[in-house]
C-alpha cells in the first residue's frame, strides 16, 4: 500500500496483492473508507463483491445511490472529484424467507451446486469435521457419481444404496453402514425445508465466473432473508470457494476485490457455534490463497483481537481507526507491536483518520485523513428498500415468479 496526499487528505493506494483490514469503534468510518478502497480498486478495473453483511443491512447497496450528507460531498468536493453512483447488481440465495410479493431491488436468486460440495473444505464446514473421516469420503465419492440432473435426493438414495453394497476392490468389504448415513442425513437434513443445493445443470446455480467477467458493476450480495446462522456462513464460504475456483481456472478474468463488513462476526476468536472452529481455520486458509491470485480482500472489524488469529494472520495492512475499547488496544500492540506514541496517536484520532500499518514492508506507516468515496454511504436511520424504491421506481420489482419456478425445480428433484 502507499500514500498518495493532496492537501490535508490522502488517498491510499492499494496495491495488486494486498489484504487490508479496517479496525475503528462503531461509527468511525471504516465503512467509509473501505467504500474507498474499493471504488480504486473499480477504478483500476478490479470487478468489485461485495460479500453478504452480517449486519444483514444493505450497506454497500448504498452504492447504487448519489451522496446527500453535506461531510460527504464537502469532501468529495475537496478531493477534486464529482459525486457519482454505481452500477449494482443485488444476489440472494433462494430460501422460502425471500419475500416474494414486496417491491424490491431486482436480485438475482440463486441455488448452489451439488457437485461444487466436492470440495473437502466445504464438506469440512458443513459436517464440522477435519480429515478423511468415512462419512466425508462416502459423501464425496457419492457426488462424483451424481448425475448432471441428480440433486440431493437422489445423493442421499446412493448413499442408501452404496451402504447395502458389499463388494470393493473385488473383496468383501464395506464403502461405510448406517452410521455414516445418519450422520449425512443429519447434516443435509437442515436444507430440506430450506432449499440451496440444487443438480448441477440447475439454471439458477451461481455462475461466478460470468460475475467476474462483469467489471462494470459492483456485485453485491446479501443474506439477509437467510434465517439459518451456519447457511448464511456456507453462503459466504461458498462465494469466495467460487471466486477463488473461477480464478484459478480462468487465469485471463479481471482481478477481483472482495469486501467484507465486519469480519469479526464471521470469524470470531471467541466462538459461540461449534461450527465457527472449522470455519475459522478454512477462511484463514482461504484468505492467504487470494493473495496469488489477484484478489483483494477488505475487511472491516470493530476491533482486532475479536478476529480469529487464523484469520487477522492473513491481513497485511491493518489500518486503525479510532478504537475506544482500551483492552482491545493492548492486546492489538502487544500483536502488532506498536509503540506509545502510537497508542496515543491511535486514540486521539478523529473521524475518518486512520493509522496506517504495513506488516511486511514497513513503508508509509503514520495516520491519514482518508478520501471519500464518490457514491452515497449508509447513514444511521437510512432506509435501503424505502431509499431503493424512492430512487428507482422502475427497477423495483416483485420477485414471485423467479421464487416459483425454483419451488417447481425443487419439487421436481425430489421425484
Ligand atoms: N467528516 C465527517 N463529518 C461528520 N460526520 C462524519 C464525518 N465522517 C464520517 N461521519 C459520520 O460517521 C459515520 C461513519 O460511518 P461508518 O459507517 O463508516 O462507520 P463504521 O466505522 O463502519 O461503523 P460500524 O462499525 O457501526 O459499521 C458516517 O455515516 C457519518 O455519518
Ligand atoms: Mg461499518
Amino acid at each position: 500500500m502507499k500514500t498518495k496526499k493532496r492537501g490535508e487528505y490522502t488517498k491510499l493506494i492499494n496495491g495488486v496483492e494486498d489484504n487490508t483490514l479496517l479496525c475503528s469503534a462503531s461509527g468511525h468510518g471504516k465503512g467509509l473508507f473501505g467504500e474507498r478502497i474499493i471504488y480504486d480498486f473499480f477504478c483500476k478495473g478490479e470487478t468489485i463483491i461485495g460479500l453478504p453483511s452480517h449486519k444483514l443491512n444493505m450497506e454497500l447497496g448504498y452504492a447504487a445511490f448519489l451522496p446527500e450528507k453535506d461531510y460527504h460531498k464537502k469532501g468529495i468536493k475537496f478531493q477534486q472529484e464529482k459525486p457519482k453512483s454505481m452500477n449494482v447488481k443485488f444476489y440472494h440465495f433462494t430460501t422460502p424467507n425471500f419475500p416474494s410479493n414486496r417491491e424490491l431491488a431486482p436480485h438475482k436468486i440463486l441455488s448452489m451446486d451439488i457437485k461444487k460440495f466436492k470440495n473437502r473444505l466445504l464438506c469440512y464446514y458443513l459436517f464440522e469435521e477435519f480429515g478423511e473421516t468415512g462419512f466425508i469420503r462416502l459423501f464425496i465419492d457419492e457426488i462424483h457419481k451424481l448425475k448432471n440432473n441428480e440433486g440431493i435426493f437422489d445423493l442421499v438414495k446412493k448413499i442408501n444404496e452404496s451402504i447395502k453394497k458389499t463388494e470393493s476392490f473385488g473383496v468383501e468389504a464395506k464403502a461405510g453402514d448406517r452410521r455414516h448415513l445418519n450422520r449425512i442425513v443429519q447434516v443435509l437434513e437442515r436444507f430440506r425445508y430450506n432449499p440451496l443445493i440444487f443438480q448441477h445443470d440447475c439454471e439458477f446455480n451461481l455462475d461466478m465466473k460470468q460475475i467476474i467477467k462483469d467489471q462494470k458493476h459492483y456485485h453485491i450480495f446479501s443474506s439477509r432473508y437467510i434465517s439459518d446462522v451456519k447457511n448464511r456462513d456456507l453462503i459466504t464460504l461458498y462465494l469466495l470457494l467460487e471466486i477463488i475456483e473461477a480464478k484459478q481456472k480462468n487465469p485471463n478474468l479481471p482481478p477481483v476485490c472482495v469486501f467484507m463488513d465486519e469480519i469479526k462476526a464471521l470469524c470470531p476468536s471467541s466462538v459461540l457455534y461449534e461450527f465457527k472452529k472449522p470455519l475459522n481455520k478454512i477462511i484463514g486458509e482461504i484468505l492467504s490463497t487470494c493473495r496469488g491470485l489477484e484478489i483483494n480482500i477488505v475487511a472491516t472489524s470493530q476491533n482486532y483481537t475479536g478476529i480469529a488469529d487464523e484469520v487477522r494472520g492473513a491481513f497485511n495492512n491493518v489500518c486503525i481507526g479510532k478504537i475506544t475499547d482500551l483492552k482491545d488496544l493492548g492486546e492489538l500492540s502487544q500483536v502488532i507491536k506498536i509503540d506509545r506514541n502510537v497508542r496515543q496517536e491511535i486514540l486521539g484520532l478523529n473521524y475518518n483518520e486512520f493509522f496506517v500499518l504495513n506488516l511486511e514492508d514497513g513503508i508509509d506507516e503514520g495516520s491519514f485523513l482518508t478520501y471519500f468515496a464518490p457514491h452515497c454511504h449508509c447513514e444511521r436511520n437510512y432506509n435501503f428498500d424505502r431509499m431503493y424504491k424512492q430512487k428507482y421506481p422502475q427497477k423495483i420489482r416483485k420477485h414471485k415468479k423467479i421464487l416459483s419456478d425454483i419451488a417447481v425445480v425443487w419439487k421436481k428433484s425430489q421425484t
